[in-house]
């Protein structure tokens, strides 16, 4: 039976041998970008590249990318859903097309992984918001043998990819396209009605699970709110690691596959619980474990913040889920969940002590959360005895409002069903309205952040991106080459560029620093990049983190002779463009950090 190092293995040497470069799994917590919370698909750290800048490994690409969904989390407890998976994914940027990527999958689910063509079903968009309907996939999967009755045409609900969704769901600038996803039919799954009297390849009860996603990333939105070609056709593929391994084992429950059985089973030893009467607390606390591990071994720590929160719900969540079927001691099954990935993440198991201890001290803070957030509910709500009766105890069950119920989950991460299990009823759906508010909200700020530290890829920004580099060079300048960028965030408002520096600088330092980039500006220094190997760029001075994130070649912009750095881009071709820089604020950010605000502009 092959194990999911095996389908990765398979899977990469295919597309080495169709010319793809392998590029690495980059961090699940992107360095040094404060924009993006995870990385939640291979296409993330492509951005830049999809949409036209050269890529220092070549047109062709494949790797295996670590990812975490964070939108996922309520969708544990299925068969199919888990937050962290590995993605296997191969782009064509302007090279091949549908032509070649379909026929490609094809060969790799039915010669390479032995999947039985019959099993496989297809779907195709029905076109839309101007993009014609894709015949053209239909025919290649025609021609590769497929029957008329295992294709099916799906809207841009199904079958348009972007990061924010569908076409209007797409912020302007953002990427997309329609796509072609396949799916694996485990025949021995009784369709359940309950879903639709219907059963098809997107019904959620269970008999088809979706392996594979090939998209057409070809459109862009304009300023206008159209999508607009891009000036190259790309293939952003993406496959689900664990669901293939499901589709090859013919196992319609992924928990049940060689990955995550064993871990499965720790979990019943550790609860003396029999998975098949718990299936869905056991798959939350298997997924919730595998996903911290991989975050806390990114650095994370639980807090209240950004990933720091993701990761204190994710492991309340397991508790909750580990104590209420009776279990003790969590050990054990972090014992598992490394061992099943240590084959694929070798350095997971260095970390095994951190992971333990981050996660039972978590336990233990979250017993003083619950207890703190029942102190507080009982000063709101006095009992009854006290002569204050401000909400209904009914044997022990007390109604609090929708607002001190929603106060507890903004201010201890308490999630609805904690809360209910503390003993309190509120109106959920006046909760639900207030969830829905907050989480459109965050959804908002999410399709703000960006990989590469760009918000967007609108000129403004790129100018500031530009500007960056020159900041970046002239506070070296300045300050000496001990200090490099430690982060930074550019909006079409304004440049925020975080760096080491023991003190505060003077405003007589800032304003020099203002005066050189200034000059760069006026001088109208051409900006180009050159992919060279990581050995050149380093004898040359570019300036970059030179750790083992980068691979063996890599991109290298030039400002005039000003500047060198590693990056990604995109930028502008002339610094003319920036017209004026100006710094608007100077912080401390603690911990030996600075901060700069400036923008670009008349
Ligand atoms: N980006 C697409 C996805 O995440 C395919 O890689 O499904």
């Amino acid at each position: 039976m092959l194990t999911a190092k095996e389908i990765i293995d398979i899977y990469v040497s295919f597309f080495e041998k169709r010319e793809h470069a392998r590029i690495l799994n980059s961090p699940l917590v992107p360095e040094n970008d404060p924009t993006t919370l995870f990385t939640s698909s291979g296409m993330q750290p492509l951005i830049p590249y999809l949409l036209g800048e050269a890529h220092p490994q070549g047109k062709k690409l494949v790797n295996v990318q670590n990812c975490f969904r964070a939108q996922d989390i309520d969708e544990i407890g299925d068969n199919r859903h888990t937050t962290f998976f590995r993605m296997l994914g191969n782009w064509s940027l302007g090279d091949y097309f549908k032509q070649e990527q379909l026929p490609w999958f094809f060969e790799f689910l039915t010669k390479e992984l032995g999947l039985p063509k019959e099993k496989l079903y297809l779907t195709i968009f029905t076109g839309s918001e101007g993009v014609p309907k894709d015949n053209e996939s239909y025919e290649i999967w025609k021609s590769l043998g497929i029957t008329k009755s295992h294709v099916f045409f799906y809207d841009v609900h199904k079958n348009w990819w972007s990061r924010s969704g569908t076409p209007e769901q797409m912020p302007i600038n953002e990427i997309g396209g329609p796509d072609s996803e396949v799916f694996y039919e485990f025949t021995n799954v009784e369709h359940d009605k309950k879903f639709g009297e219907k059963c098809h390849p997107n019904c959620d009860c269970g008999r088809f699970l979706e392996i594979g996603n090939s998209v057409f990333i070809q459109y862009k939105k304009n300023s206008a709110g159209q999508l607009e070609e891009l000036p190259q056709k790309n293939v952003d593929f993406g496959g689900g690691l664990e669901r293939l391994l499901a589709a090859v084992e013919n196992q319609n429950d992924i928990f049940q596959t060689n990955l995550f059985a064993p871990i499965i089973k720790s979990i019943e030893k550790a609860t003396e619980k029999n998975y098949q009467n718990c299936k869905k607390e056991m798959r939350i606390i298997a997924d919730h474990f595998v996903a911290s591990a991989f975050i806390i071994s990114n650095n994370i720590k639980p807090s209240n913040k950004e990933q720091g929160y993701i990761l204190r719900r994710l492991i309340r969540r397991a508790f909750d889920n580990f104590h209420k079927l009776g279990g003790k001691d969590i050990s054990p099954v972090l014992e598992k969940v490394v061992e099943q990935y240590k084959e694929t993440d070798p350095d997971l198991p260095e970390k095994f002590e951190e992971i333990k201890n981050t996660i039972s001290e978590e336990g233990q803070r979250y017993k003083q959360t619950l207890k703190i957030a029942k102190q507080f509910i009982a000063k709101r709500y006095p009992s009854t005895g006290s002569g204050q009766v401000t909400g209904d105890e009914i044997m022990g069950i007390t109604e609090i409002s929708p607002d001190d119920a929603f106060l507890l989950y903004t201010t201890h991460g308490l999630s609805p069903t904690q809360i209910k299990s503390l003993g309190y009823i509120f109106n959920e759906q006046d909760f639900a309205k207030k969830m829905k508010t907050h989480q459109d909200l965050s959804r908002k700020g999410a399709v703000k952040k960006f990989a590469g530290g760009l918000a967007d890829h609108s000129e403004k920004t790129i100018m500031g991106h530009t500007a960056t580099h020159l900041l970046h060079q002239a506070i070296r300048d300045l300050l000496g080459n001990n200090v490099h960028q430690a982060g930074s965030n550019i909006t079409s408002e304004r440049i925020r560029f975080d760096f080491n520096y023991d003190r505060n600088l003077t405003d007589m330092e800032l304003s020099k620093i203002e005066k050189i980039v200034n000059e760069k500006i006026r001088e109208n220094l051409p900006v180009h990049f050159e992919i060279m190997p990581l050995k050149k760029a380093k004898e040359i001075g570019a300036i970059g983190l030179f750790d083992d994130k980068y691979a063996e070649k890599v991109k290298v912009y030039f400002i005039g002779d000003y500047s060198k750095e590693l990056c990604g881009g995109p930028h502008v071709d002339f610094t003319g463009k920036l017209k004026r820089f100006t710094i608007l604020k100077h912080d401390n950010i603690g911990k030996g950090y600075r901060r700069i605000y400036a923008n670009i502009g008349d």
